[in-house]
C-alpha cells in the first residue's frame, strides 16, 4: 500500500497505551504519523514515547507559539485523521461542534472529504449511557467512521461493551479508509434472533443477541461497503455508518428479504440471522383450541403446543436477488452432540443452499465473551480458515468478499 500522511490524536484514556503499539506498526507499515496529544492523554503516556515511535514533536495546545494555526495546516497535510483512543469526553464534544482545544478545531477544520476515524474506549457505563450513544450516531451522520469497540473485561474490571479496538484491527482500519473506494460493494447482512407468536404476549425465540452480525456490518461499512443491516428488533446495533432495517418474526424477515434483495442489486448477503426453524401451528387447552398469536393464555392453563417446520430461508437467497451472481455465506452453529457431524452439516447446507461460505461455530467452544472459534469454509472447496474472534471473522470475512482480493489462503 502507497505512504500517507496520518494525523494520529490519543486523549485521557488508560486505553493509551494500546492506541501507541498502533501508531508504532503505522509508521513501521512506511506512512508518516503526526501525533496529537490532548493534556489527559500525556497524563497516561509520555509525550516522548509518541515522539520516539513517529519521529515528529506531539501537538497538544490551540494556542502554542509557533503552531497557532497547526489545527488548518495539520488537516491539509493529513490523508487521515483518526483519535484513538477516543474518551467519552471528547465524544461528546465534537457532537457538540465545540473548539476550544486542538482536538475540536482540527475536528471542525476537517476537509471531510477525507476519512476521519474514531477509536472509542472507555468503561460501558460510560459507552452504553445515552449521551454517548447519541453522539457516536450524531457524530456517524456527519460521516465520521467509528472502529466498533470490543466487549470483555475493561481497565475498571467492568464486562461489556467499551474497550479499544485491538491494535492490528485499527490499522487494518486506517489502512481500509485509506485505499481507493473502488471496489466498494453493496452488501446485506442479517442478525439477531426471529420471534414467533404464540399468544398476544409470548413469543417462541433463541439467545442470539445479533452482536455477531453487527460487528461484521461495522466492519464491512468500515472498509468503504454500502452496508444493510437487517436486525432483531431488541438485537445488538452498529456503531458505524450501517443503514438499519428491523424484523421480528420469520414472516418479517422473509418479506424483508424478498424486498430488499428483488429491489435492487446487491454483491453479497451475509445471513447470521438466527432464523427459527418452528413456529406454533397449534396450541391445544382445555377449553378448545386457539389461534396462535390471539388473546392471552391463562397462566394456568397447561397448553400443549404443536409446532410446524419453517422454510430455511438461505435456501432461496440467490433465486430472490435481482444479481444472479450474489455471494452468499451462511452460519452454521452446533452444540454439543451435533458437533461430531459438524462437518457433514456444513457440507449439506453448502450443497443445499447453495451459499458460497459457511462459518461454523459450535456453542461449547466458546470460552468467553470475547472468544467465538469459527472456520469459514468454501464451496469451491479452497482449503477452510480458522478465526478465534469475533473481529478476526468480520476482518476475513471482508477479505474474502472484497473483489480485488486473491481467492481464499489458508497460509499463516
Ligand atoms: C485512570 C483514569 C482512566 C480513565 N480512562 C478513561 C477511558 O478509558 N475512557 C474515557 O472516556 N475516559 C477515561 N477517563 C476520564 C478522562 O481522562 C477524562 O474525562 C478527561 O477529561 C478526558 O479528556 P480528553 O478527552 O480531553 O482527553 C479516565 C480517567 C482516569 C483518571
Amino acid at each position: 500500500m502507497s505512504r500517507f500522511n496520518i494525523a494520529f490524536v490519543l486523549t485521557g484514556s488508560v486505553a493509551a497505551y494500546k492506541a501507541c503499539d498502533a501508531v508504532s506498526r503505522l509508521v513501521k507499515l512506511g506512512h508518516r504519523v503526526r501525533p496529537v496529544a490532548t493534556s489527559a492523554a500525556l497524563r497516561f503516556v509520555g509525550a516522548a514515547t509518541l515522539e520516539g515511535l513517529t519521529g515528529e514533536r506531539v501537538l497538544t495546545e490551540l494556542f502554542e507559539a509557533g503552531g497557532a494555526l497547526e489545527h488548518i495546516h495539520l488537516g491539509r497535510w493529513a490523508d487521515l485523521v483518526v483519535i484513538c483512543p477516543a474518551t467519552a469526553h471528547t465524544i461528546n464534544r465534537l457532537s457538540s461542534g465545540l473548539a476550544d482545544d486542538l482536538v475540536g478545531a482540527l475536528f471542525l477544520a476537517h476537509d471531510r472529504r477525507k476519512p476521519f476515524l474514531v477509536a472509542p474506549a472507555m468503561n460501558p457505563a460510560m459507552w452504553d449511557h445515552p449521551a454517548t450513544q447519541e453522539s457516536v450516531a450524531r457524530l456517524s451522520g456527519w460521516g465520521v467512521r467509528f472502529i466498533p469497540v470490543g466487549q470483555g473485561r475493561t481497565a475498571c474490571g467492568e464486562i461489556g461493551d467499551g474497550r479499544l479496538a485491538e491494535p492490528a484491527d485499527i490499522v487494518a482500519a486506517i489502512e481500509a479508509a485509506l485505499s481507493p473506494a473502488a471496489g466498494r460493494l453493496r452488501i446485506l447482512v442479517t442478525s439477531g434472533g426471529t420471534s414467533e407468536p404464540v399468544d398476544a404476549v409470548r413469543v417462541l425465540s433463541n439467545t442470539s443477541t445479533g452482536s455477531t452480525g453487527a460487528l461484521i456490518a461495522d466492519r464491512l461499512a468500515l472498509e468503504g461497503h454500502q452496508t444493510v443491516l437487517l436486525r432483531a428488533e431488541r438485537s445488538a446495533r452498529p456503531s458505524g455508518a450501517v443503514q438499519e432495517e428491523t424484523f421480528v418474526s420469520h414472516g418479517d424477515l422473509d418479506r424483508a428479504l424478498g424486498r430488499l434483495l428483488g429491489g435492487s442489486r446487491f454483491d453479497a448477503v451475509v445471513h447470521c440471522a438466527a432464523v427459527s426453524d418452528f413456529a406454533v401451528e397449534a396450541i391445544e387447552v382445555p377449553a378448545g383450541t386457539p389461534t396462535p398469536g390471539s388473546g392471552k393464555l391463562a397462566s394456568d392453563c397447561a397448553p400443549i403446543l404443536r409446532l410446524k417446520p419453517l422454510p430455511k430461508l438461505i435456501d432461496g437467497l440467490r433465486a430472490r436477488s435481482a444479481n444472479p451472481a450474489l455471494k452468499v455465506v451462511a452460519f452454521k452453529l452446533t452444540s454439543g452432540g451435533e458437533r461430531a457431524g459438524g462437518a457433514t452439516s456444513v457440507r449439506a447446507l453448502l450443497e443445499r443452499s447453495g451459499a458460497d461460505m459457511v462459518v461454523h461455530n459450535d456453542l461449547d467452544e466458546r470460552a468467553g465473551p470475547e472468544s467465538f472459534p469459527s472456520t469459514l469454509h468454501f464451496r469451491d472447496g479452497s482449503p477452510a480458515i480458522g478465526c478465534a474472534t469475533r473481529s478476526e471473522l468480520a476482518a476475513e470475512l471482508a477479505r474474502q468478499l472484497s473483489p480485488s482480493d486473491a481467492p481464499a489462503d489458508a497460509s499463516p
